[in-house]
Protein backbone atom coordinates (compact mmCIF):
# COMPACT_ATOMS: atom_id res chain seq x y z
CA UNK A 1 0.00 0.00 0.00
CA UNK A 2 0.96 3.42 -0.88
CA UNK A 3 0.32 5.45 1.99
CA UNK A 4 0.03 9.72 0.90
CA UNK A 5 -0.63 11.63 3.96
CA UNK A 6 -1.48 14.83 2.94
CA UNK A 7 -1.85 18.39 4.80
CA UNK A 8 -5.74 19.02 4.57
CA UNK A 9 -8.67 18.00 2.69
CA UNK A 10 -7.74 20.39 -0.25
CA UNK A 11 -4.22 18.76 -0.58
CA UNK A 12 -5.66 15.38 -0.92
CA UNK A 13 -8.22 15.76 -3.34
CA UNK A 14 -5.49 17.34 -5.62
CA UNK A 15 -3.04 14.80 -4.89
CA UNK A 16 -6.38 12.32 -6.07
CA UNK A 17 -7.71 14.32 -9.06
CA UNK A 18 -4.01 14.32 -10.05
CA UNK A 19 -3.75 10.26 -10.03
CA UNK A 20 -6.69 10.62 -12.13
CA UNK A 21 -5.61 12.59 -14.74
CA UNK A 22 -2.50 11.25 -15.14
CA UNK A 23 -4.59 7.89 -15.74
CA UNK A 24 -7.14 9.63 -18.54
CA UNK A 25 -4.16 11.67 -20.03
CA UNK A 26 -2.11 8.41 -20.24
CA UNK A 27 -5.07 5.91 -21.47
CA UNK A 28 -7.74 8.08 -23.05
CA UNK A 29 -10.72 5.77 -22.51
CA UNK A 30 -9.90 4.54 -19.35
CA UNK A 31 -12.61 2.37 -16.85
CA UNK A 32 -13.12 4.52 -13.60
CA UNK A 33 -14.93 3.21 -10.49
CA UNK A 34 -16.15 5.98 -8.60
CA UNK A 35 -17.79 6.93 -5.22
CA UNK A 36 -19.93 9.05 -3.76
CA UNK A 37 -20.41 10.60 -0.09
CA UNK A 38 -18.69 13.93 0.84
CA UNK A 39 -15.07 12.69 0.92
CA UNK A 40 -14.69 12.49 -2.83
CA UNK A 41 -16.38 15.87 -3.37
CA UNK A 42 -13.33 17.94 -3.87
CA UNK A 43 -11.58 15.63 -5.76
CA UNK A 44 -14.36 16.18 -8.63
CA UNK A 45 -14.39 19.74 -8.27
CA UNK A 46 -10.50 19.43 -9.21
CA UNK A 47 -11.36 17.23 -12.14
CA UNK A 48 -14.40 19.80 -13.19
CA UNK A 49 -11.73 22.92 -13.22
CA UNK A 50 -8.64 20.33 -14.78
CA UNK A 51 -11.54 19.73 -17.59
CA UNK A 52 -12.71 23.41 -18.26
CA UNK A 53 -9.14 24.68 -17.48
CA UNK A 54 -6.78 22.66 -18.82
CA UNK A 55 -8.69 20.33 -21.37
CA UNK A 56 -9.07 17.08 -19.82
CA UNK A 57 -10.75 15.19 -21.84
CA UNK A 58 -13.25 12.87 -20.37
CA UNK A 59 -15.15 11.84 -24.24
CA UNK A 60 -13.47 8.59 -23.80
CA UNK A 61 -13.60 7.61 -20.48
CA UNK A 62 -15.89 5.23 -18.50
CA UNK A 63 -17.12 4.98 -15.60
CA UNK A 64 -19.13 2.24 -13.16
CA UNK A 65 -20.06 3.77 -10.02
CA UNK A 66 -19.90 1.71 -6.53
CA UNK A 67 -23.16 1.72 -5.40
CA UNK A 68 -27.09 3.08 -5.56
CA UNK A 69 -29.45 3.21 -2.68
CA UNK A 70 -32.15 0.60 -3.30
CA UNK A 71 -35.46 2.61 -3.86
CA UNK A 72 -34.66 5.73 -5.07
CA UNK A 73 -35.53 6.86 -8.76
CA UNK A 74 -32.33 8.13 -10.55
CA UNK A 75 -33.82 11.64 -10.44
CA UNK A 76 -34.18 11.38 -6.26
CA UNK A 77 -31.43 14.07 -4.99
CA UNK A 78 -30.22 11.88 -2.76
CA UNK A 79 -29.72 9.15 -5.39
CA UNK A 80 -25.89 8.10 -6.01
CA UNK A 81 -26.80 8.94 -9.90
CA UNK A 82 -28.15 12.44 -9.23
CA UNK A 83 -25.37 12.95 -7.10
CA UNK A 84 -22.37 11.91 -9.74
CA UNK A 85 -24.80 13.98 -12.37
CA UNK A 86 -24.73 16.90 -10.08
CA UNK A 87 -21.11 16.65 -8.97
CA UNK A 88 -19.06 15.75 -11.87
CA UNK A 89 -20.72 14.65 -15.29
CA UNK A 90 -23.28 17.47 -16.27
CA UNK A 91 -19.91 19.95 -15.77
CA UNK A 92 -17.51 17.57 -18.05
CA UNK A 93 -17.53 16.27 -21.85
CA UNK A 94 -18.29 12.57 -20.61
CA UNK A 95 -20.90 10.78 -22.97
CA UNK A 96 -23.78 9.69 -20.92
CA UNK A 97 -23.87 6.19 -22.28
CA UNK A 98 -21.05 5.70 -20.82
CA UNK A 99 -21.66 6.69 -17.18
CA UNK A 100 -22.95 3.19 -15.14
CA UNK A 101 -24.52 3.83 -11.45
CA UNK A 102 -26.33 0.88 -9.91
CA UNK A 103 -29.81 1.09 -11.03
CA UNK A 104 -31.88 1.44 -7.29
CA UNK A 105 -35.81 0.99 -9.27
CA UNK A 106 -35.10 -2.62 -10.41
CA UNK A 107 -37.91 -4.89 -9.72
CA UNK A 108 -37.04 -7.28 -6.68
CA UNK A 109 -37.66 -10.57 -8.97
CA UNK A 110 -34.82 -9.58 -10.91
CA UNK A 111 -32.41 -7.91 -8.69
CA UNK A 112 -29.82 -10.97 -8.94
CA UNK A 113 -29.63 -11.11 -12.48
CA UNK A 114 -29.37 -7.17 -12.80
CA UNK A 115 -26.40 -7.38 -10.58
CA UNK A 116 -24.59 -10.39 -12.68
CA UNK A 117 -25.45 -7.79 -15.78
CA UNK A 118 -23.83 -4.87 -13.67
CA UNK A 119 -20.49 -7.43 -13.19
CA UNK A 120 -20.40 -8.41 -16.86
CA UNK A 121 -20.87 -4.74 -17.90
CA UNK A 122 -17.50 -4.19 -16.06
CA UNK A 123 -16.21 -6.98 -17.66
CA UNK A 124 -16.98 -6.19 -21.23
CA UNK A 125 -15.80 -2.42 -20.66
CA UNK A 126 -12.17 -3.91 -19.97
CA UNK A 127 -12.42 -4.26 -16.41
CA UNK A 128 -11.85 -0.72 -14.02
CA UNK A 129 -8.56 0.60 -14.40
CA UNK A 130 -8.85 2.71 -10.92
CA UNK A 131 -11.15 2.47 -8.28
CA UNK A 132 -12.04 5.51 -6.29
CA UNK A 133 -13.42 4.63 -2.73
CA UNK A 134 -14.32 6.50 0.40
CA UNK A 135 -14.69 4.26 3.87
CA UNK A 136 -17.21 4.34 6.26
CA UNK A 137 -17.13 5.09 9.75
CA UNK A 138 -17.57 1.20 10.57
CA UNK A 139 -14.70 0.31 7.92
CA UNK A 140 -17.12 -0.20 5.16
CA UNK A 141 -15.95 -0.02 1.15
CA UNK A 142 -18.99 0.54 -0.93
CA UNK A 143 -21.98 -0.92 1.05
CA UNK A 144 -19.62 -3.92 2.26
CA UNK A 145 -21.11 -3.51 5.75
CA UNK A 146 -18.95 -5.63 8.78
CA UNK A 147 -19.60 -9.14 8.24
CA UNK A 148 -19.21 -8.76 4.49
CA UNK A 149 -17.60 -11.66 2.27
CA UNK A 150 -14.09 -10.80 1.17
CA UNK A 151 -15.25 -12.45 -2.18
CA UNK A 152 -18.52 -11.00 -2.22
CA UNK A 153 -20.01 -9.56 -5.84
CA UNK A 154 -22.41 -7.03 -6.70
CA UNK A 155 -25.65 -7.67 -4.41
CA UNK A 156 -28.40 -6.11 -2.56
CA UNK A 157 -27.57 -5.65 1.09
CA UNK A 158 -29.17 -4.08 4.29
CA UNK A 159 -27.77 -0.89 5.40
CA UNK A 160 -26.40 -0.74 8.56
CA UNK A 161 -27.48 1.55 11.34
CA UNK A 162 -24.50 2.93 11.61
CA UNK A 163 -24.18 3.95 7.96
CA UNK A 164 -28.06 5.02 7.57
CA UNK A 165 -27.49 7.39 11.11
CA UNK A 166 -23.93 8.71 8.83
CA UNK A 167 -25.96 9.28 5.87
CA UNK A 168 -28.96 10.64 7.78
CA UNK A 169 -27.32 14.07 7.30
CA UNK A 170 -28.29 14.26 3.62
CA UNK A 171 -32.15 13.47 4.23
CA UNK A 172 -34.58 15.33 6.32
CA UNK A 173 -35.02 12.18 8.88
CA UNK A 174 -33.25 8.96 9.14
CA UNK A 175 -36.53 7.65 8.53
CA UNK A 176 -35.84 8.92 4.62
CA UNK A 177 -32.36 6.36 4.59
CA UNK A 178 -33.05 3.70 2.72
CA UNK A 179 -32.88 0.37 4.53
CA UNK A 180 -31.47 -1.49 1.54
CA UNK A 181 -28.64 -0.90 -1.50
CA UNK A 182 -27.04 -2.36 -4.45
CA UNK A 183 -23.34 -2.50 -4.09
CA UNK A 184 -20.52 -3.97 -5.78
CA UNK A 185 -18.92 -6.43 -3.39
CA UNK A 186 -15.70 -6.76 -1.47
CA UNK A 187 -14.67 -9.35 -4.16
CA UNK A 188 -15.83 -6.68 -7.43
CA UNK A 189 -13.95 -3.90 -6.10
CA UNK A 190 -10.59 -6.22 -5.72
CA UNK A 191 -10.76 -6.81 -9.29
CA UNK A 192 -9.74 -3.24 -10.38
CA UNK A 193 -5.96 -2.58 -11.24
CA UNK A 194 -6.27 -0.06 -8.86
CA UNK A 195 -7.38 0.97 -5.86
CA UNK A 196 -7.19 4.23 -4.73
CA UNK A 197 -8.78 4.62 -0.64
CA UNK A 198 -9.57 8.73 0.20
CA UNK A 199 -10.30 9.63 3.96
CA UNK A 200 -10.28 12.67 5.75
CA UNK A 201 -10.78 13.86 9.29
CA UNK A 202 -10.17 13.02 12.60
CA UNK A 203 -13.46 11.43 12.78
CA UNK A 204 -12.06 8.56 10.09
CA UNK A 205 -9.09 8.58 11.59
CA UNK A 206 -9.83 4.95 14.04
CA UNK A 207 -11.50 3.04 11.39
CA UNK A 208 -8.63 4.01 8.75
CA UNK A 209 -5.57 2.93 11.36
CA UNK A 210 -7.70 -0.64 11.63
CA UNK A 211 -8.25 -0.65 7.82
CA UNK A 212 -4.63 -0.35 6.67
CA UNK A 213 -2.28 -1.38 9.56
CA UNK A 214 -5.04 -4.42 11.53
CA UNK A 215 -5.79 -7.36 10.63
CA UNK A 216 -7.39 -8.57 7.74
CA UNK A 217 -11.09 -9.04 8.45
CA UNK A 218 -14.28 -8.89 7.36
CA UNK A 219 -15.40 -7.11 10.05
CA UNK A 220 -13.60 -4.11 8.68
CA UNK A 221 -13.95 -4.45 4.61
CA UNK A 222 -11.70 -2.03 3.56
CA UNK A 223 -8.81 -4.47 5.62
CA UNK A 224 -9.72 -6.19 2.46
CA UNK A 225 -7.28 -3.70 0.55
CA UNK A 226 -4.66 -4.89 2.22
CA UNK A 227 -4.76 -8.42 -0.49
CA UNK A 228 -4.83 -6.44 -3.80
CA UNK A 229 -1.37 -5.41 -4.98
CA UNK A 230 -2.35 -1.84 -6.05
CA UNK A 231 -3.50 0.02 -3.82
CA UNK A 232 -3.39 3.99 -3.20
CA UNK A 233 -4.40 5.35 0.36
CA UNK A 234 -4.47 9.61 0.20
CA UNK A 235 -5.00 11.11 3.92
CA UNK A 236 -5.21 14.51 5.36
CA UNK A 237 -3.30 14.57 8.64
CA UNK A 238 -6.26 14.32 10.75
CA UNK A 239 -7.39 10.85 9.28
CA UNK A 240 -3.57 9.77 9.46
CA UNK A 241 -3.52 10.98 12.97
CA UNK A 242 -3.86 7.65 14.48
CA UNK A 243 -1.40 5.58 12.23
CA UNK A 244 1.33 4.05 13.95
CA UNK A 245 3.70 3.38 11.05
CA UNK A 246 2.69 7.19 9.69
CA UNK A 247 6.29 7.98 9.86
CA UNK A 248 7.63 5.27 7.85
CA UNK A 249 4.81 6.58 4.89
CA UNK A 250 6.04 10.00 4.82
CA UNK A 251 9.79 8.99 5.01
CA UNK A 252 8.67 6.28 2.35
CA UNK A 253 7.45 9.00 0.38
CA UNK A 254 10.35 11.63 0.52
CA UNK A 255 13.00 8.86 -0.09
CA UNK A 256 11.07 8.24 -3.66
CA UNK A 257 11.29 11.26 -4.61
CA UNK A 258 14.69 11.74 -3.45
CA UNK A 259 15.22 9.10 -5.78
CA UNK A 260 13.34 10.64 -8.33
CA UNK A 261 10.74 8.08 -9.05
CA UNK A 262 7.19 8.26 -9.06
CA UNK A 263 5.61 6.72 -6.01
CA UNK A 264 2.52 6.17 -7.74
C1 LIG B 1 -20.15 5.82 -1.56
C2 LIG B 1 -19.67 4.65 -0.81
C3 LIG B 1 -19.40 4.71 0.64
C4 LIG B 1 -18.68 5.97 1.10
C5 LIG B 1 -18.43 5.95 2.61
C6 LIG B 1 -17.78 7.22 3.10
O1 LIG B 1 -20.34 5.50 -2.94
O2 LIG B 1 -19.54 3.63 -1.39
O3 LIG B 1 -18.65 3.59 1.00
O4 LIG B 1 -17.47 6.08 0.41
O5 LIG B 1 -19.63 5.74 3.29
O6 LIG B 1 -18.67 8.28 2.93
P1 LIG B 1 -18.22 9.79 3.20
O7 LIG B 1 -17.25 10.12 2.12
O8 LIG B 1 -19.50 10.58 3.03
O9 LIG B 1 -17.64 9.85 4.55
Amino acid sequence: MRVLIRKDYEEMSKTAAKIVADLIRRKPNCVLGLATGSTPIGMYEELIRMHKEEGLDFSQVVTFNLDEYYGLPPDHPQSYRYFMDEHLFKHINIKPENTHVPDGTVPIDRIDEYCRRYEEMIKEAGGIDLQVLGIGRDGHIAFNEPGSSLSSRTRLVALDEQTRKDNSRFFKSIDEVPRAAITMGVGTILEARCCMLLASGEGKAEVVAKAIEGPVTSQITASALQLHPNVIVILDEAAASKLERKDYYLYTERMFEELGKPLV
